[in-house]
């Protein structure tokens, strides 16, 4: 098995997660000096959102220059340090490869919106035909009206997925196709694991197509991996392809392309399934999943720096999931919810545990985002997707253990208040505590990764039980594992001769008999002990 099948990932936002030189930023000094946190966790790859240069309109998904760090974070130096000591530890780490567009700050850009005739015009995507693409769906509905932005300078449209102010690279041009192999070259020299590559689905653009998926696209990615896989063998390319698994399929192409996209259409239906106290949804959107090749895996989660996009359902679904989880206009953004774990399941650990045990038993590596595991909450005062993306709640001192600047000088304040605030709660406060979530978060991390069948063992509900249990075993030549999840608020008692002879796998003294107990929002991961294997 390739190291990242069963590996835990964990997502984080360098702003938000520790300042090193106290000016209220996060920075790469602030993560060095907490790396031993993401060890004792039992995170296995780090994954490092953008840290290149960036006026920050995206918060760093607009690039101003792919060949180096934002000053905020620190030097190039110290980024090399960072990665150095995350391989001291064991752990990996990947980076973003914002392939699709570059901010408009962007020397490219500066230079092609200078003249039609501007030899770097022809990097980006312009028409006098605003009306070109037309099937094109628009992403940020809330602030953009059309794919395309006036130039005035130049008197010319440009094509732009994303907000106006990160223009598409034109990927017809080889010269664009070029200048991101070297890109990638660069970032790879300095160590890194991999990348997380930023919206993958949009690089080339087809008239009488909604410029999606596309061949060309395709053809693209196969170059970007052989690339790798000729100079950096064992790199990891992991697509953020928010799609439909029959499209998301090809992404993996026969192994040849990413080893590794993010499973989109699950995650939305994991807190349908919560909120309907009914497991179809998740059972439906697995069997509509299909296999993927040998070598390769899904990435799994709960949340991430965006908001819980809702594009992979029906209207109805969505409806649904936004009259439950997101009562309130403001918490909804775009076609998604912008909360976090802890508030969407009203502060309720069972529930968070729960939810973190489908994530850690169903198939595919999961990847945590930072400040989960200790139930940390949302600002949706805050604009677009910041309130999602405050800061790092350490400890109970000033700024959460955040940042020593005063609190005007932080880029965002940390949430604060009775429910979730950095007062009670903490790293701190849960590391000391026993039984504490934290410690409940990571006892499951660290037991998955002893359980590879639960990264690509093979999947089998217990469809014989009624719809508010989430049963199914993991399987794989030598190992099975049982998992069993109550998705009610009301205890539960299972007949399960399958489980005769199997161990707890999360707790060693808990004896397990044939007619078993869920408690509210319970569950179990029972495991074949390793003599009956052998036997
Ligand atoms: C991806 C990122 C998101 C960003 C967008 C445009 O979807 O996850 O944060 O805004 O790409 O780069």
């Amino acid at each position: 098995m390739n190291w990242y099948e069963n590996a835990i990932f964990y997502e984080l936002y360098p702003r938000a997660f520790a300042d090193g030189n106290g000016d209220g930023y996060g920075d790469f000094a602030g993560i060095r000096s907490r790396l031993d946190y993401l060890e004792w966790l039992g995170v296995d790859c780090i994954w490092m959102t953008p840290v290149y240069p960036s006026p920050l309109r995206d918060d760093g998904y607009d690039v101003s220059s792919y060949y180096g760090i934002d000053p905020m974070y620190g030097l190039m130096e110290d980024f090399q340090l960072t990665v150095d000591e995350i391989h001291r530890r064991g752990m990996r780490i990947i980076v973003d490869l914002v392939v699709n567009h570059t901010s408009d700050l962007h020397p490219w850009f500066v230079e092609a919106r200078r003249s039609k005739d501007s030899p770097m015009r022809d990097y980006y995507v312009w028409t006098n035909d605003p009306e070109k693409y037309s099937e094109a769906r628009i992403i940020f509905i809330d602030t953009e009206e059309s794919n395309w932005a006036y130039d005035e300078h130049s008197g010319e449209y440009y094509w732009h997925r994303f907000y106006s102010n990160q223009p598409d690279l034109n990927y017809d041009n080889p010269q664009v196709r070029a200048e991101m192999m070297k890109i990638l070259d660069f970032w790879l020299r300095m160590g890194i694991d991999g990348f997380r590559v930023d919206a993958v689905p949009y690089l080339f653009e087809r008239d009488g197509t909604n410029c999606e998926n596309l061949p060309e696209t395709h053809e693209f990615i196969r170059e970007m991996r052989r690339y790798v896989d000729e100079h950096y063998p064992g790199t990891l390319l992991l697509a953020e392809a928010n799609q439909w698994p029959g499209d998301l399929l090809p992404y993996f192409g026969d192994g040849d392309e990413f080893q590794m996209c993010f499973h989109f259409p699950v995650m939305p239906r994991l807190y349908m399934a919560l909120a309907q106290k009914d497991r179809q949804s998740v059972v439906d959107i697995l069997a509509k999943t299909p296999p993927i090749p040998a070598g390769c895996q899904w990435a799994t989660f709960l949340r991430n720096h965006d908001e819980l996009t809702l594009e992979m359902v029906t209207d109805e679904d969505r409806q649904f999931m936004w009259d439950y989880y997101a009562p309130e206009s403001r918490q909804r953004l775009n076609l998604g919810i912008r909360r976090r774990l802890a508030p969407l399941m009203d502060g309720d650990r069972r529930r968070i545990e729960l939810m973190y045990s489908l994530l850690l038993t169903l198939p595919g590596a999961p990847v945590l985002y930072y400040g989960d595991e200790i139930g940390m909450g949302d600002n949706v005062a805050l604009d677009d997707r910041n309130g999602v993306r405050t800061p790092m709640q350490w400890n109970d001192s000033a700024n959460g253990g955040f940042s020593t600047a005063p609190l005007e000088n932080l880029y965002n304040p940390p949430v604060s208040g009775p429910d979730y605030g950095y007062t009670h709660t903490n790293v701190l406060a849960q590391e000391v505590t026993p039984g504490s979530m934290l410690h409940v978060i990571r006892h499951m991390v660290r037991t998955r990764r002893e359980i590879p069948v639960l990264a690509r063992g093979k999947l089998t509900w217990l469809d014989h039980l009624p719809q508010h249990v989430m049963c199914f075993w993991r399987e794989n030549g030598g190992q099975r594992v049982l998992a069993l999840h109550n998705l009610t608020d009301e205890s539960i008692t299972l007949e399960l001769p399958e489980a005769d002879g199997l161990h707890d796998a999360l707790n060693e003294d808990s004896s397990v008999e044939t007619e078993i107990t869920l408690p509210p929002y319970g569950f179990r991961w029972l495991i074949e002990p390793t003599e009956a294997k052998s036997a």
